[in-house]
């Protein structure tokens, strides 16, 4: 607890007060920024105990600020089990700001379908996840102070979100799927076999991030929301080489539409 609140005093001492709505920005999806009036942005590596994010498309930067009134956190670039970190390391700052009292926590992402109904540069909300990573953020020494230690998981997504969500895109005439997220470990994208293989366990699109912070934010009691942009198709019997330059690509064209929920989401909570 002494290092949360070390962090906790750094990001009061920032100006950081009372943000009522955290976000966790995914690859390729950093323009939701554009629309934030910024308060304070402090890099990672700024911030004692967080991790440093390795990847190059991600920024790194943690934002306070307002969107329609309301002060959010958002965390540009997150943490990923590819990168070395230990899930307890990839979901320390969903422990942070659950701490600095958010109430609701949104997070995007960027996957592949592999239900091939779902085309790429479209949007799914995820309604559940499977967890295929070979580790879990809750895994190890278990403190009550962060909520059970063995947390349900029978609705890791809030109705409340979601159907505000599934109106939002309806009234904003935005194809908006809903499914089922698969987590897989990468980095490397997934092999014809392995893409079969999720298809069949009932996963809609798969990506390699997004479930750790879900589980921590179930297990802290927090309503959370996902929605992925899609960025590629991924069928087994016709699979086409794809490259992080076309998954940024995508990402980017389909962001506008993300950003748009979001805002709409933010103003009604
Ligand atoms: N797997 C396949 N396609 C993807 C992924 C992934 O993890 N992320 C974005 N597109």
């Amino acid at each position: 607890m002494d290092k949360f609140n070390e962090t906790i005093n750094f990001l009061k001492k920032q100006g950081i007060e009372n943000p009522e709505i955290g976000i966790v920005l995914g690859t390729g999806l950093g323009k939701l920024v554009d629309n934030i009036e910024i308060i304070k942005t402090i890099d990672y590596k700024e911030i004692p105990h967080f991790p440093i994010s390795t990847v190059e498309s991600h920024a790194g930067k943690l934002i306070y600020g307002l969107i329609k009134g309301k002060k959010v956190l958002a965390m540009q670039g997150r943490f990923h089990y590819y990168e070395g970190y230990s899930l307890q390391e990839v979901t320390y700052p969903i422990r942070i700001m659950k701490l600095l009292k958010i109430k609701y926590l949104l997070l995007s992402n960027a996957a592949g379908a592999t239900n091939l109904d779902f085309k790429k540069g479209s949007l799914m909300l995820l309604d559940d996840h499977i967890n295929f990573l070979p580790d879990n953020p809750l895994r190890g020494k278990h403190s009550d102070d962060f909520g059970p230690r063995f947390p349900d998981m029978s609705r890791p997504y809030s109705k409340l979100l979601n159907d505000k969500i599934i109106n939002i895109a309806q009234r904003e005439n935005i194809v908006l799927h809903e499914g089922i997220y698969a987590v897989m470990p990468g980095p490397n994208l997934e092999t014809r076999a392995e893409y079969r293989y999720l298809r069949d366990s009932g996963a809609d699109v798969v990506g390699m991030s997004t479930v750790p912070e879900v589980i921590v934010a179930n297990q802290m009691n927090l309503l959370c929301a996902a929605v992925t942009v899609i960025t590629d198709e991924c069928d087994p019997d016709n699979l086409k080489p794809v490259s992080l330059e076309e998954i940024l690509q995508v990402a980017g064209k389909a962001e506008q539409q993300l950003v748009k929920i979001f805002i709409a989401l933010i103003e009604e909570l």
